[in-house]
């Protein structure tokens, strides 16, 4: 169960969840609800090439995982009408993986890295003439017979996600001529995405069912989705099978979401700080040990939607809890409890 739960909120995906966000994943600009700015802006920059003929710059898509990356960079490859290919930033290990990837393609294609914060230092280098200018120098052969051949490289479009924009070196952040920001969704936008998938998957939701989802899906489609498809399961085992407000809820409980949206990690990072740390601020290393999950993943997935929430702040100390947060665990700033004590008032 644990594994189960787990899998609604990381973005550690294996080949089934692969599959069924494949089949959810929307096409075009107009398939694909919220995130207005930037889709506005990428649908023009489209466009504009489009016309023009030309190979698109090379742009970036940064944002906590599963709002759309992805997604976002393929609806741009089709609206384009360009083939598209896919690496990340772990897998091109050597300059010779780059010049590999590189070399194979097209004029206009567009090379799509994932985790792009995560390429090595000498990869990277390598990128910024075959950003900047489409050719790679690479060196061939060790020691005094080594020399560097040139290789000229097709005019592509490079288009970097990363849930890290901080963690982006300056050089290779200055390279993209856009730079994209999605957002959580607002749960109106998601109620939109439960309801399309469920069109596609052949579910069974109503109104209330369906906001109930999208307000408690930390405003993420990935999450969404899966939590649809577990009100699906749960309302066909317990219910009539539709999945009404009731049910939604009931089938959310199960899974230790709350009435916030705020899953078990949330609240044991939550906790921790009030708890543990008594409402001290806390690095996120601290924190880590004290609930036992990575680092990076509280950085990546968790914190972000605390702090947009207005649950948790980033102090230049460390982290700290704010007094919403207090009055949601019925505590005062000391951590002590402010009476009557009930964390569940929610
Ligand atoms: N605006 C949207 N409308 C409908 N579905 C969406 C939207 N954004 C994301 N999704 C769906 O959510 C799932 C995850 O999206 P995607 O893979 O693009 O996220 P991501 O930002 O690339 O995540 P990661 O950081 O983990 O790579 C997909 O099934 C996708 O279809
Ligand atoms: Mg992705």
């Amino acid at each position: 169960m644990a594994e189960e739960k787990e899998r609604f909120i990381t973005s550690s995906l294996n080949k089934e969840d692969e599959e069924f966000e494949e089949t959810l994943r929307p096409q075009s600009f107009s398939a694909f609800p919220g995130q207005e700015k930037v889709k506005e802006r990428l649908q023009l920059y489209v466009q504009a090439a489009k016309e023009r003929g030309d190979v698109l710059n090379h742009l970036l898509i940064c944002g906590p995982p599963g709002l759309g990356k992805t997604t976002l960079a393929y609806i741009i490859a089709n609206e384009r009408g360009s083939k598209i290919k896919t690496s990340s930033g772990p897998v091109i290990e050597k300059p010779a993986d780059l010049a590999g990837l590189l070399t194979s393609l097209q004029d206009g294609d567009f090379l799509f890295i994932d985790e792009i914060h995560r390429l090595n230092i000498t990869v990277e280098e390598y990128l910024y003439s075959a950003m900047e200018d489409f050719f790679i120098d690479i060196i061939i052969d060790q020691g005094p017979g080594a020399r560097s051949v040139r290789l000229n490289i097709p005019h592509f479009t490079l288009i970097g996600a990363t849930t890290r924009q901080g963690m982006l070196s300056a050089p290779l952040r200055s390279r993209f001529a856009l730079v994209n920001r999605l957002d959580y969704y607002p749960p109106e936008v998601l109620k939109e995405i439960v309801y399309r998938s469920a069109g596609i998957l052949d579910i069974n939701v109503d109104d209330d069912g369906a906001m109930e989802l999208a307000r408690r899906s930390r405003g993420t489609p990935r999450i969404a989705n899966n939590l649809l498809k577990w009100a699906r399961d749960f309302a066909q085992v317990r219910t009539d099978g539709v999945v009404s407000g009731e049910s939604a809820s009931n089938a959310l409980e199960m899974l230790d979401i709350d009435k916030d949206g705020l899953d078990e990690m949330d609240n044991r990072i939550l906790e921790a700080i009030i708890f543990k740390f008594n409402c001290k601020p806390v690095g996120v290393k601290n924190i880590a040990v004290a609930v036992g999950e990575e680092e990076g993943t509280i950085e990546d997935v968790y914190e972000p939607y605390l702090i947009q929430e207005g649950y948790l702040m980033r102090t230049p100390k460390g982290r700290m809890v704010t007094n919403k947060t207090l009055a949601r665990f019925g505590v005062t700033p000391d951590g002590e409890p402010s009476l009557p004590f009930d964390k569940k008032e929610n």
